[in-house]
């Protein structure tokens, strides 16, 4: 059973993280985080994740807005933990896709046949209108994946980051919101050394969040970071070496 954790709520604008977890490990376990944003009723789901939970992530998301209420689904990136019920969602509802123009191509493998319902993002994001503010698709190429992208919603200033911030945190301390963000980190390290290609893209990819009002980055894995703890990651990132910058331990 998930577990609901309102993030932001005004009203007529709303985004509900749930945790729905397909099974439960012993020793760690990578936590799933899905989001549903609403705005006066239409609601945009963000990385759904594995067919394994596909029906719970419904139910859930029924108890806030019918299916039908749904303007598309955003990926993040390609992986089955976050794509992997595409072809679901496809047979299920009526909704678009939303993801990397990478990644297209590669649905049909999870059994999407109907192409015209994927729209493919270019490499330099878009902006689009939502309620009074507007959604921002960010490039987060490389962070993990070729194709990746952080959603940026203006009204609720949540930064959903996708794979940037995950936490691979043992069962009995999935904890959903970082109270200190010191204790934090040794769940943050070692995913970050070896899933992020490099600290050239952590540089570029927080720069670019220099312009934004970020109150809330929420992560697909782990917990939230909210207000003084945002700033306290973005710099821990922007001098994190990783993925390349540590090849001689790979090769
Ligand atoms: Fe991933
Ligand atoms: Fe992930």
């Amino acid at each position: 059973m998930g577990k609901d954790k309102i993030l932001f709520d005004d009203g007529t604008h709303k985004c509900v993280m749930f945790s729905i977890d397909d099974e439960s490990h012993e020793e760690s376990f990578l936590a799933v985080n899905q989001f549903l944003l609403i705005q006066n009723g239409a609601g945009i789901v963000i990385d759904p994740g594995s067919a394994a939970i596909f029906h719970e992530l419904c139910e859930a998301i029924e108890r806030y807005i019918p299916l039908e209420n749904l303007r598309f689904v955003f990926f993040s990136h390609q992986d089955p933990d976050v794509a992997g019920s595409i072809s679901e969602w496809s047979v299920a509802t009526s909704t678009r896709f939303v993801m990397s123009g990478l990644w297209t191509r590669f649905m049909t493998h999870y059994g999407v046949l109907d192409m015209e319902r994927i729209f493919a993002l270019p490499d330099k994001g878009i902006k689009i209108p939502f309620g009074e503010g507007y959604l921002q698709f960010l490039p987060a190429h490389f962070m993990h994946s070729p194709g990746n992208f952080s959603l940026y919603d203006s009204q609720s200033k949540i930064l959903f980051s996708g794979d940037i911030g995950a936490a691979v945190m043992p069962a009995m301390s999935a904890y959903k919101e970082i109270s200190n963000f010191e204790s934090h980190l040794p769940y943050l390290e070692g995913f970050h050394r070896r899933y992020m290609a490099g600290n050239i893209f952590c540089k570029a990819w927080v720069n670019s969040l220099d312009k934004l009002d970020v109150t809330m980055i929420a992560p697909q894995h782990g917990a939230v970071f909210k207000d003084e703890n945002v700033q306290k990651f973005l710099e821990w990132l922007h001098g994190l070496k990783c993925g390349g910058d540590l090849i001689e331990n790979l090769y």
